[in-house]
């Protein structure tokens, strides 16, 4: 059990999932999770505001016993993903008198994702509210954080916004009210860079309208409440911004050490040169930290051998990620070693059609490098180190 008061009537009843390893099977999860669940007790009407993931629902069941809740009014669903809404079917069983309140868009993925019948929903627009007697809901559409139909639900008289995945964190913790602590705003940047990085421009637009409002505190669905809000929505601000870093990530796989020894070459020519470097061993790596590299990072140079006629299956994932999550990255480039040819540029440069960058001249040896292929990782280093420079960030 673990019911943890936020403000007078107002309880976190979500789960701590202190052992999920992997989130959507690709995400690592080194710090667990947390499915946040808030009920509030108005005057008249009590409102829960989204549920948890349905592994973890005996929690939810049990937080509400403990405060004794004989009634619930309004589920409120921020978010149609099963996390957070997979155990409401469970809440319409034990409470069938709740009504299940969102926006015409989620209404329609609950119905499709859990068979919620349709007279269940009560459809809210945005900037609609709902009393709750001394208490007031207020519904904001944030849409693509991270789904079309994500919305937040702003607590008009306590100044709380419940925001569910958007500023969330994946971090299971028993401090579930923070001021200012570096590691949860690191496992938010772990969480924005795995699955809103690919929307920071529509994010820009959300933070923007969020912020109209005046924020006391910050209830995300995943990790602790902010009871300092400017502190995640700074560091939001900033990895959404077209802002890049004077740093490069170097994700990078090796079979027989050819590669590798390019790759430790070229780690030293950059930090020779002031260059941040990242490097991330592909085959063991947690690609989680590859993904908040690319938040802030001016440039990627992927590092691979050949292998089966093209680039090695680790890297090939590794580009088709980073294509997919949409960085700001301004700059690519490949390194790495073959032994009898292959066209594994191509097939690389052909994985980053989603990315904006221009393409600098890779360095592709043939065996072992030798010293003129040092010579031209040292080229690469110093083109890199002139391009960032042109950006001022160097
Ligand atoms: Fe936490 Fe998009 O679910």
């Amino acid at each position: 059990m673990a019911v943890i008061q936020i403000k007078p009537d107002i309880y976190f009843v979500g789960a701590i999932h202190w052992d999920r390893k992997l989130f959507d099977e690709l995400i690592p999860l080194p710090d667990g999770t947390s499915y946040n669940a808030y009920l509030i007790r108005g005057s008249e009407k009590i409102a829960l505001i989204d549920t948890v993931d349905p592994a973890t629902e005996s929690q939810l069941l049990r937080n509400l016993n403990h405060l004794g809740v004989e009634r619930i009014d309004y589920i409120v669903s921020n978010h149609a993903e099963q996390d957070h809404s997979g155990s409401i079917p469970k809440i319409l069983e034990l409470y069938p008198m709740a009504k299940v309140v969102t926006n015409q868009k989620c209404k329609a993925f609950l119905q499709d994702l859990l068979l919620i019948p349709d007279d269940k929903f009560v459809v809210i627009g945005d900037g609609e509210r709902i009393s709750l007697g001394n208490k007031t809901l207020e519904f904001i559409m944030t849409p693509w954080v991270h789904w079309p139909e994500t919305m937040s639900t702003y607590l008009v008289e306590d100044k709380i916004l419940f925001s569910c995945d958007f500023f969330g964190s994946h971090l299971a913790t028993s401090e579930m009210l923070i001021d200012e602590d570096p590691k949860v705003i690191e496992d938010a940047k772990r969480y924005y860079a795995e699955i809103m990085m690919p929307f920071r421009n529509i994010i820009r637009k959300n933070i923007d309208k969020v912020t109209k409002y005046e924020i006391e505190m910050i209830a995300p669905s995943h990790g602790p409440v902010y009871r300092r809000p400017e502190i995640i929505i700074e560091a939001y601000k900033d990895w959404v911004s077209d802002k890049v870093k004077n740093e490069v990530v170097l994700p990078y796989v090796s079979m027989h050490g050819s590669t590798k020894r390019m790759v430790d070459y070229f780690i030293d020519a950059l930090i020779e040169r002031g260059i941040t470097v990242k490097p991330c061993n592909l085959p063991s790596a947690d690609i989680g930290k590859m993904a908040m590299a690319l938040v802030d990072a001016a440039t990627l140079v992927i590092a691979t051998p050949m292998v089966l006629a093209g680039a090695h299956p680790a890297a090939v994932y590794a580009v088709f990620l980073t294509n997919a999550l949409r960085p700001k990255l301004k700059f690519a480039s490949m390194i790495g070693s073959y032994g009898w040819g292959g066209r594994m540029l191509d097939q690389i440069k052909g994985l980053m059609s989603n990315l904006k960058v221009e393409f600098l001249d890779p360095v592709l040896i043939k065996g072992y490098p030798k010293e003129a292929d040092f010579r031209s990782l040292d080229k690469l280093a110093d083109m890199i180190l002139q391009k960032h420079k042109e950006l001022g960030i160097a």
